[in-house]
Parts: C-alpha cells; structure tokens; sequence
C-alpha cells in the first residue's frame, strides 16, 4: 500500500520504518525539517532499540521519502496514518492544536484529490474528538463529504518507548474505531499479518479505550507502590507480597471486578480497606489512592441515588438487598445505604430479595435486620411483583429468571427502572430505563 505518515516522534517514525519494512511505500510527514534531514540521510530522529539499522535499511530500499509537502504526500499515498503529538494543557486538557493544523492541512490536499483516501487517527484523543473536531476539519477544509469520498477512522496505538518495534509487531490487539466496515477494512489489510485479534469498534470507544488503558496502567503501578510503602513500614517484603497477588489469575490478574456496575459493599471490602489504611495511618504513611477509594465507592451510591430521586419520584421499590446476587449477607450493602438515604428523605420504599426473605432467614442476618436495620426489615415485601406494583421506580440489582419475569409482566404503565446489573433490555417494560454506567 501507498501510505503517509503525518508526526515523525515516536509513534511515527517507528510506524513509518515498521510499514517501509513490511514493504509498504512509506512518505513521512513532519514539520521539523531536522527530523525530516535525518531521516532522508538514513537516521532515525528517535532513540529506540533497532530504530537505527531499521531506519537506514528502509531509507536505502527506496521505499521511504519524506517532505513538508503535505499536498504531494496526499496525492502520493491512499492511507494517512497521523500520529501527531497531543500534549497536555496548563488545565489539564488536551491541546489539539497539532491535531487541528494538520487536519487542516490534509484536507485543503483532499480537495484537489479526485481518489479515495482514508485518513486513521492515532494520536491519543479524548472520545468525541474525532466526531468534533477532525471530522468537520477534514470536511470543511476539502469541501468534500466524509464516508462518500474520504474516509476516517480512529486506531489506538499500544507501543511502549524502549520497546516500540517489540510492540509494534507484538499489539496486545488491533482496534479500529469506524462508522463503517469498509474505513476499518483498509487499516486491516494493513495489520492483518500481525499475531493478534483485530476488532472493529465504534470511534468513542476506541478513543477511550486507550485512555482507560493508560490510566489503568497508572492505577497498577500506584497500587503496587502504595502496598510496597505498606509492606514496608510493616517489615514485609513488598515484591513477595505483589508476587503471590499476581499469581492469582482468577480472581487478580484476570476480568474480574472490571466490569462497570454497582458499588461494592459487604463483610470484607470495606473492613479491611479501612484496616489498611489505619495501618498506614498508624505508620505515617500516606496512600492517596487507596486512602480514596471508599470515598469513590460513596460517589457511585450518590451516582445511583441521582438517577432515582427525580423530581415527582415518591414511590420506589427495590429488587435486589444485599450486596451482591446469591447472597444474604446485608453487611455493609450498599443497596442498605441507598434503602436508608431514599428513607431518610421521605420516599416510600418497598423492598424485594429472594435471598433476604425474612421468613428464611436465620442466625446472624436475621439478627442483623432485627437489630441494626429494623426500619429497612418493615418495609420488606414477599416477592418482585409486590415490590414495583405500585412503584414509579425499580432499582434492580438483580437479574434472576424471577426478577426479568416480574419486569416483563408487570401492569405499571409509569414504572422507571434504575439498572444497576446490567439487564437485557428487549426483556422488561419500562416507562423510562437508565443504567448505572451505561
Ligand atoms: N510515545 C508513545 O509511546 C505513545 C504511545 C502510544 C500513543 N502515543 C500518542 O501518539 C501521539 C504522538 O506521540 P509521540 O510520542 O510520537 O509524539 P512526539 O511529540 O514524539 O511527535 C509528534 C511529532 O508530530 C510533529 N508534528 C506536529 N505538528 C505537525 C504537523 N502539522 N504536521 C506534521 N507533523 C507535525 C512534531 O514535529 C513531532 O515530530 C500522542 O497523541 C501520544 O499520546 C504515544
């Protein structure tokens, strides 16, 4: 294929030499004419292991050239990779500035281009920013139409600096964010050879499954430090303690606990986060991140409640008590808290759990209820359907065959249903639905 590749940094320009080398005719973009002298004379403008003798092999195979024209580099290529840099803001946002110019300038080259050409996004973007900002760029300055005569897509890109050729030929998948098939078919041909699943997606997603990653990453690494700086105030050895948690591939390094949902809650979570803490309290450490994480638990609950204390709202049933689904333990639920706030602010609650029915339950939990949550036992009802007859909102943390039926059959034309599980839509009636994170 006959591509170019606009921002020759690190992205870039090892793009540009991976491509040249998979035998691609490669023009490269930049607008530091520097990058552009080494390139030309067979070095690479970045530091990057085998950049090097990669870059002078592809420059000397011919398959390589690069300019500031942007023009020619259009009319030359049928694919633009643009891989500009989108550094931060003094607030924090992201500059697009780069993302801007260029997009500017691919499309004033698009208007004297009478052939397709599909221009893939790979800067690092926040989710909207192809659809507000490149798309319209693209379309205004070319004077042409999106999708009928050009295309545009958004790909993260994985690779790592130190690592990028390794990463390049090693993507932990292949993403392509499109409208259509036909876009994300074009950068396939392009990385099809490569070991891994190639997916299609829409362009939200894509853009911000990349920041999710990074900042996932983030999260990974300041875990690892904050219970290192806790294993050693307590004469542990923290990479002993990480290694045993890393060795957990099912419950630890594996999908679970990483779908959006409801809040957590029970016996053991918010226990012993506070005990750590204390510990490092009682040490003189700070955990920013784990010292924060009960608070963000608490912003979820006022999350859900938003969504339920609507103006109008008086009446609210609740299917689902405990803190998680195939349990009975009410401890520290966090559907307890919402129960109580939603009491506390005068909303008439009615309440269902097939786990929680106070004519089964026995030992502690039955205690539990009759001691410490009383006012939440009344309000208790003997099955689903009671619990939203007369409800304007159902919050359902649940997804029993018995709850799905109850939500497909009831006869409350104004029912609202507040979705904390994650629910098959096409199986319940509602008036208005609304999911927790989705
Ligand atoms: N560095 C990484 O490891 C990495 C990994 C994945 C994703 N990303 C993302 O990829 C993007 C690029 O990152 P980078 O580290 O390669 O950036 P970089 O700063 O190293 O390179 C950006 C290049 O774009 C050039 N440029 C700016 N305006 C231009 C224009 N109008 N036309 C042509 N070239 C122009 C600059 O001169 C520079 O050479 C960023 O959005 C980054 O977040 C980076």
């Amino acid at each position: 294929m006959r591509i170019s590749v606009f921002g020759l940094g690190y992205v870039g320009a090892v793009s540009l030499a991976c491509l040249a080398r998979d035998a691609h005719h490669v023009v490269g973009v930049d607008v530091d004419p520097h990058k552009l002298d080494l390139i030309r004379s067979g070095r690479s403008p970045i530091v990057e292991e085998g950049i090097q003798d990669l870059m002078k092999q592809v420059v000397e195979s011919g398959r390589v050239t690069v300019t500031n024209d942007v023009a020619k580099a259009i009319a030359d290529t049928e694919l633009s990779f643009v891989c500009v840099g989108t550094p931060s803001s003094p607030n924090g946002g992201q500059d697009l500035a780069a993302i801007k110019r260029v997009m500017e300038q691919i499309g004033g080259a698009l208007a004297k281009k009478s052939s397709h050409h599909t221009v893939v996004l790979r800067s690092t973007v926040q989710p909207g920013t192809l659809e507000s900002l490149v798309r319209p760029t693209l379309e205004q300055a070319s004077g042409k139409k999106s999708d009928a005569d050009f295309a545009v897509c958004f790909q993260p890109e994985f690779l790592r600096e130190g690592t990028s050729i390794k990463d390049y030929d090693n993507p932990p998948l292949t993403i392509v964010g499109a409208r259509g098939p036909a876009a994300a078919d074009r950068v396939k041909q392009v990385f099809q050879h490569l070991p891994c699943e190639l997916v299609n997606t829409s362009i939200g997603v894509a853009e911000l499954m990349k920041y999710a990653c990074n900042a996932f990453h983030a999260v990974k690494i300041t875990f690892a430090n904050e219970i290192g700086r806790v294993a050693q105030s307590a004469g542990v050895d923290a990479r002993e303690v990480m290694d045993f948690v890393c060795r957990d591939k099912r419950l630890n390094i594996s999908p679970a606990y990483l779908k959006p949902g409801f809040a957590f809650g029970g016996s053991c979570l918010p226990k012993d986060l506070r005990a750590l803490n204390y510990l490092a309290k009682v040490n003189d450490l700070t955990l920013p991140m784990l010292g924060s994480v009960l608070g963000s638990n608490r912003a979820h609950i006022d999350h859900a409640l938003d969504k339920v204390m609507v103006p109008g709202v008086k009446r609210v049933g609740m299917l689902g008590l405990s803190f998680k689904a195939g349990t009975d333990d009410l401890r520290e639920s966090p559907l307890v808290s919402v129960a109580e706030r939603l009491i506390g602010k005068g909303y008439q609650l009615r309440i269902f759990d097939s786990e929680v029915n106070l004519s089964r339950l026995i030992g502690a939990n039955k205690r539990f209820i009759e001691e410490s949550i009383p006012h939440i036992g009344n309000l208790m009802v003997e099955n689903n359907e009671a619990a939203i007859a007369d409800a304007q909102v159902a919050i359902v943390s649940v997804a029993t065959p018995a709850v799905l039926t109850a939500l497909a059959n009831h006869d409350n034309p104004d029912l609202a249903v507040v979705d904390l599980v994650g629910l098959p839509r096409d199986r319940i009636k509602c008036a208005r639905y609304s999911g927790i994170c989705w």
